[in-house]
């Protein structure tokens, strides 16, 4: 490359960046002009062929056809795997070191589950049987009482209710309430690992990078008190094989519950009728004011 050909290159990536140096909106600017930036400077790094180029075109043409607007986001998906959720989740949560830990979202919430009394099974399909308990405290370790549990985990086949239609309504799903001591209970069956959906482009890049897609057994809560910022975060089984390698990096330490072997009775598990023997979790979810 001449010296010539490096003074064009750069004038057009200039040019593209000055393009938006009108913006009415300063932020929008900011973005618009660090994104362009940035996606110049790769295109340069890697000397973008043509080819390369069309093909990349056809990914993202293909990742927005994947997309039905009501279970399947591929361009979440990609942002998952790519690791751009967790860099956004992280950014946004720089709170106090003694708050619960958030984690990725994922694409299989779904609003308005049933809402389910303290210890209610919300388990119609077969699985290890389980109990998740524990409490939800301020940051002083006061009881919040009230607070709102949304929870959703995969049934043993690895697929959530609504993504796969064979499931009862509301399985694997539902919010639970704390009670006057901030105390929660959840029966259910023990979560299983799971691959993330692989048979569109997502998949692809998975397979080009030969890279795996499954995501740790884990629990999904969305946890909600007023006056209280959202906690969106998973309780992972300590013992999975995938916590190293999770497909979208969504793993942290302080996530990890034991699903303990109890052959007798809890307070919790005598109170809700439960049959011995059964796994166990426990886990206080810390929540920072808004
Ligand atoms: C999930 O845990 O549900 C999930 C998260 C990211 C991508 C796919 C699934
Ligand atoms: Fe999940």
């Amino acid at each position: 490359m001449t010296d010539q050909d490096k003074a064009i290159e750069k004038q057009i990536s200039q040019q593209a960046v000055n393009s938006f140096n009108d913006a009415p909106n300063a932020r929008y600017k900011q973005i618009m002009q660090s994104l362009v930036r940035h996606l110049h400077a790769f295109v340069s790094e890697v000397e973008l062929t043509e080819q390369e180029w069309f093909e990349g075109i056809g990914f993202l043409t293909d990742t927005g056809h994947k997309c039905d607007g009501l279970v399947r986001q591929e361009f979440i998906l990609l942002s998952d795997t790519l690791g751009v959720s967790m860099l956004v989740d992280a950014i946004n949560h720089r709170h106090s070191a003694t708050a619960t830990e958030t984690t990725v979202f994922g694409p299989f919430y779904i609003d308005g589950m049933p809402d389910r009394e303290f210890g209610e099974n919300m388990a119609f399909t077969p699985g290890e049987t389980a109990l998740v308990r524990g409490r939800v405290v301020d940051i002083n370790g006061d009881a919040l009482a009230g607070a709102v549990l949304d929870v959703w985990q995969t049934a043993e086949n690895g697929m959530y209710s609504g993504q796969d239609t064979e499931q009862p309504f509301g399985n694997l799903r539902g919010r639970y309430r704390t009670d006057a001591d901030g105390c929660f209970a959840i029966r259910t069956i023990v979560p299983v690992a799971y691959p993330i959906p692989t048979d569109g482009p997502v998949g692809r890049m998975l397979d080009a990078a030969n890279r795996h897609a499954w995501r740790p057994a884990h629990l999904h809560f969305m946890i909600d008190v007023p006056g209280y910022r959202k906690l969106v975060t998973h309780l992972f089984n300590h013992d999975d094989p995938y916590l190293q390698s999770d497909a979208v990096f969504g793993v942290k330490q302080s996530l990890q519950v034991i699903y303990e072997d109890l052959n007798i009775h809890d307070d919790v598990s005598v109170r809700l009728g439960m049959e011995v023997p059964f796994k166990r979790a426990c886990y206080e979810f810390v929540m920072e004011s808004a």
